[in-house]
């Protein structure tokens, strides 16, 4: 057994507006019974623009819901229209941003050395990222599965330190398993988080292996976490669309019930 403190975050995508998202935190808070938070650290990601209005809800009514951001850019400020900062997130007192989204790759065309870029922003501003790494359904069928993700892991982790990666939250997400309704079995998925924890030991050392969090993602629901949770290496869950109905996310949340 270790101490790595299970995760769950909620990647709520491009859905809800600031007044939506207030409405879901509150009802999300309110199913969530306050022992959750013992065994489990619940993040939601809504987009930008609801940021500011979801700080205030958690804020005014004191909830042990964490927040987090879907993306970052990696300069802390300039001529860069559009994109949104480190020190900005961080002054809404978000703790988590994921990077590296299997979308983003795809509609945006990030690189493993963007993703590395966004990593050291977010730690340089104190907020922990969730680096996302997964293969597409091509590559799982050439068996280069391993490989893929193993490639993003070591683009993305250069040059950190051990503490630094210690620290992080990795979401092993097969690209075909998003939003498709098919996950990944979770022998599979426990054997591909086995292999990254490998990895981040070759890397960086045991101690960062032994505490860095490795979640699962992709078609994750109230039927399928449960088996996900048992396995050594899985420490939480990012979800997509099951996050996007409280009842829904809080009974992926409350796993063990
Ligand atoms: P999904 O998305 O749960 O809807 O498959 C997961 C993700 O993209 O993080």
């Amino acid at each position: 057994m270790t101490d790595r403190r299970d995760l769950i975050c909620g990647n709520w995508k491009m859905h809800s507006n600031h007044l939506e998202a207030i409405q879901m935190i509150q009802k999300l808070h309110y199913r969530l019974e306050p022992d959750t938070y013992e065994r489990v650290e619940v993040v939601v990601a809504p987009p930008f623009t609801s940021l500011r209005s979801a700080q205030t809800v958690i804020e005014t009514d004191r909830m042990q819901i964490g927040l987090g951001a879907q993306d970052v850019f990696w300069e802390d400020e300039g001529a860069y229209t559009g994109e949104v900062s480190a020190p900005m997130l961080a002054k809404l007192s978000v703790k988590y941003v994921i990077v590296g989204h299997s979308e983003r790759r795809q509609h945006f065309g990030e690189t493993d050395e963007m993703v590395q870029k966004k990593i050291r922003a977010v730690l340089r501003h104190e907020m922990t990222p969730i680096v996302c790494v997964g293969e597409t359904l091509d590559q799982r069928e050439e068996g280069r599965a391993t490989d893929v993700v193993v490639t993003q892991l070591r683009g993305a982790l250069s040059g950190l330190d051990a503490e630094q990666v210690g620290g992080l939250a990795i979401a092993y997400e097969p690209v075909w398993a998003i939003g498709t309704g098919r996950n990944a079995t979770p022998d599979d998925a426990g054997e591909m988080c086995e292999v990254i924890r490998n990895e981040i030991s070759e890397l960086a050392g045991s101690d960062a292996a032994e505490s860095v969090r490795i979640l699962y993602g992709g078609s994750v629901n109230p039927g399928n976490i449960k088996a996900m949770m048992a396995k050594r290496h899985i420490d939480g869950a990012l979800v997509g669309g099951a996050s996007l109905d409280p009842d829904t996310f809080a009974a992926v949340v409350r796993y063990w019930i």
